[in-house]
């Protein structure tokens, strides 16, 4: 049983999966690999994707019983928040976490500070692909900073055997695994066997969700 809680899957609300077809199609490809949760990340306030999150609930309202009587997996709907201070909307995932990214090429000189103010509203904050993040890799102090406030590491998929990838998994400093996964338009289809061949990292992830979580999934 394993739950993918980064994805861009709910289909045409950013750059990823255009079509429910589409969507479908991946979800079966992912009960076969054992992943019977996924929790749906559109992008919000990215400065590249230009949508809202009324337009992101409602298409999810609409389809998700299609897709779950069509696929037999458990969804959730979530958001990949672009963080900036100041910035209020984004969609939760169970009313608890909150996934995040930040610019990838300079260090937002707000981070702490943007984290921390979730953190004040009662969420646990997830800081998505934090393989990304030079700035982030090269800075140890602010690794450790962030730690110590509890903000938990996601990794993708594709950065498991990057420099930094590596280095966070080494360190045991990786909370999540997740795809990410666009769909297959622009990009290669993603390796779901690191769902298993990670099972130690991977399964603490519904553990980790349900402990923190006021609902149980
Ligand atoms: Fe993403």
């Amino acid at each position: 049983m394993f739950i993918d809680i980064h994805n861009h899957l709910l289909p045409g609300v950013d750059d990823g999966v255009k079509k429910v077809e589409d969507t479908i199609k991946e979800l079966k490809r992912y009960k076969e690999y054992g992943v019977s949760h996924v929790i749906f990340t559109p992008h919000i306030n990215n400065p590249s994707v230009s949508n809202n999150i009324k337009e992101i609930k409602n298409t999810y309202i609409k389809l998700k019983k299609h897709i779950e009587n069509e696929t037999g997996i458990v969804t959730y709907l979530a958001s990949e928040l672009y963080l900036v201070p100041e910035y209020k909307e984004f969609i939760p995932f169970n009313d608890s976490f909150v996934l995040i990214e930040f610019p990838t090429r300079v260090f937002p000189v707000y981070t702490l500070d943007a984290i921390f103010n979730l953190q004040l509203e009662g969420y646990e904050v997830i800081l998505v692909h934090v393989e990304r993040y030079r700035w982030l890799f090269e800075n140890k102090k602010l690794i450790q900073r962030m730690k110590e406030m509890n903000v938990y590491f996601q990794v993708n998929f594709e950065g498991i055997n990057t420099e930094e990838g590596k280095f966070y998994l080494e360190k045991n400093l990786v909370d999540f695994l997740a795809t990410d996964n666009h769909g297959t338009d622009n990009r290669k289809e993603v390796d779901l066997s690191l769902f298993s061949k990670y099972s130690n990292i991977t399964k603490k992830a519904i553990e980790i969700l349900e402990i923190k979580s006021p609902e149980k999934l």
